[in-house]
């Protein structure tokens, strides 16, 4: 039996399904896996779903990884409960990415998903009810599982049980366009955690003004930050320094604004990119000395607002690079790869980082740049991700909305002078290095424990 528990959608490892029927485990990143392995493997359980048929392969022949359980949850449950309510409800609720004249819609199809939504859940607090130890710590991960809580109470009333939300919360306009029994399940589900844990006091207090009373659940903000050591022996492995002299040839010595993120809607690329014409635009003297290398790695393509949102990126960014381009210049490198080796080069030689979400938890990116920075980098940071909170003294903060605001904002930081934005850069990757992974988690089950 597990003392310590964590759950969430995606766990450390994915298995992938040869042709041959061979099974290849993929070990996954991410500060919850090096924070899990400070914890004696014998007492830790991470519980999660079979997100592909490699998964669930690998849970038929029961060739799990010590520590993990995966959970085989009827496909067609499983795709109604992540896209259908998680990505396509939940997320858009706490990004505030409804195109309001439509949506949302909550009608018999939407109740129909969420009863799925309520199932996969309830998968969860079975689970984690046949494996914990009598008084075990149960953490529960991120909006996918916000009816856990609840649900586990109910079958475990012993146990010690947190949620974090890793995303925004949305604000109580927005959690009231929920139908009202919905929204009621829903913090009831949050409220069955002793404890829930946000990064940031806006998404915190967003939380408590939609939810009114809290009976007895503590609400405590944990802004998780990067592991400055481990992320700069990553970025300055050889393999990476060779990628930096091809992006370095790619530029032709240019200045560069780099941005990396998921194809996501809260990232806000089209209005970045809107800015960075802008700024071709008013401030001419940048053609030819300037490169813009976005990297927008393609998600959740289940989903037609985002296949749509991911080719609206490559046509914007073609008709920068066709208005503006030369023979030997292209205003915009897009790369659509996930490809962290080059993310890390492009943060080591960054002149300028965009982050700009509409709406974002944290954005680890604006952590990350200033820590592997070579020379210094000014950081462009919309007001609205988590990050600000404890970045906003050392970055050109921007409103998300405002592209002229954000092509302005780039000028500057593409004239900061090397010595003001190398001090900025120390101090940011200060902020940023302040909670890393291990201690964010280990504070965390502590708080709970007592
Ligand atoms: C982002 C969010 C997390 C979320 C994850 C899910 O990283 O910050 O809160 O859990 O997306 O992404 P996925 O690809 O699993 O849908």
């Amino acid at each position: 039996m597990a003392t310590v528990l964590v759950a969430s959608n995606r766990g450390p490892v994915s298995y992938v399904l040869g042709e041959d029927g061979s099974l290849d485990a993929r070990r996954g990143g991410g500060g919850l896996v090096s924070a899990l392995s400070t914890i004696d493997s014998d007492e830790s359980l991470w519980v999660c779903a079979a997100l592909g048929e490699g998964d669930r392969e690998a849970v038929r022949r029961g060739t799990g990884e010590p520590g993990v359980r995966m959970l085989d949850i009827d496909p067609s449950v499983y795709a109604d409960a992540y896209n259908g309510i998680a990505n396509s409800v939940l997320w858009f609720l706490h990004h505030h990415l409804y195109d309001i004249p439509r949506e949302p819609v909550f009608d018999a199809e939407f109740r129909r998903l969420w009863e799925s939504y309520r199932a996969y859940n309830r998968a969860f607090a079975e689970a984690l009810a046949a494996e914990a130890a009598e008084g075990a710590a149960v953490l529960v991960q991120d909006y996918h599982l916000a009816l856990v809580p609840g649900q586990l109470r109910e079958l475990r009333p012993d146990l010690r049980i947190a949620h974090f939300t890793h995303t925004p919360w949305a604000s109580p306009e927005h959690l009231r366009m929920l139908p009202a029994d919905i929204r009621g399940e829903l913090l009831r589900g949050m409220l069955g955690a002793d404890r829930l844990g946000f990064h940031t006091r806006a998404w915190a207090e967003a939380f408590e003004s939609g939810a009114g009373d809290l009976g007895r659940t503590r609400v405590a903000t944990y802004p998780l930050g990067v592991d400055g050591e481990e992320l700069r022996a990553l970025a300055y492995r050889p393999e990476v320094d060779d990628r930096l002299a091809r992006l370095r040839q790619e530029t032709g010595g240019r200045k560069t604004v780099v941005r990396v993120d998921r194809t996501e809607l809260s990232k806000n690329i089209l209005r970045g990119l809107l800015a960075y014409r802008e700024l071709l635009t008013t401030h001419p003297e940048w053609r030819d000395r300037v490169v813009h290398l976005a990297s927008a790695y393609p998600s959740r393509q289940d989903l037609d607002a985002y296949r749509t949102y991911t080719a609206s990126v490559s046509e914007l960014a073609d008709e920068i690079n066709a208005e503006f381009g030369t023979a030997d210049w292209q205003p915009v490198l897009v790369s659509v790869e996930d490809d962290f080796t080059r993310s890390l080069a492009a943060y080591r030689l960054a002149d300028v980082a965009l982050v700009n979400p509409v709406r974002d938890g944290m954005n680890l990116v604006a952590k990350e740049i200033p820590v592997v920075s070579e020379a210094g980098c000014a950081l462009v940071l919309s007001r609205e991700a988590g990050a600000h909170e404890e970045l906003h003294e050392d970055a050109l903060t921007v409103n998300p909305f405002d592209v002229t605001e954000t092509a302005e904002a780039l000028h500057t930081a593409l004239t900061m002078p090397p010595a003001e934005r190398a001090d900025r850069t120390k101090r940011l990757a200060a902020a940023a290095t302040a909670l890393p992974p291990q201690r964010w988690f280990l504070d965390q089950l502590e708080a709970l424990r007592n």
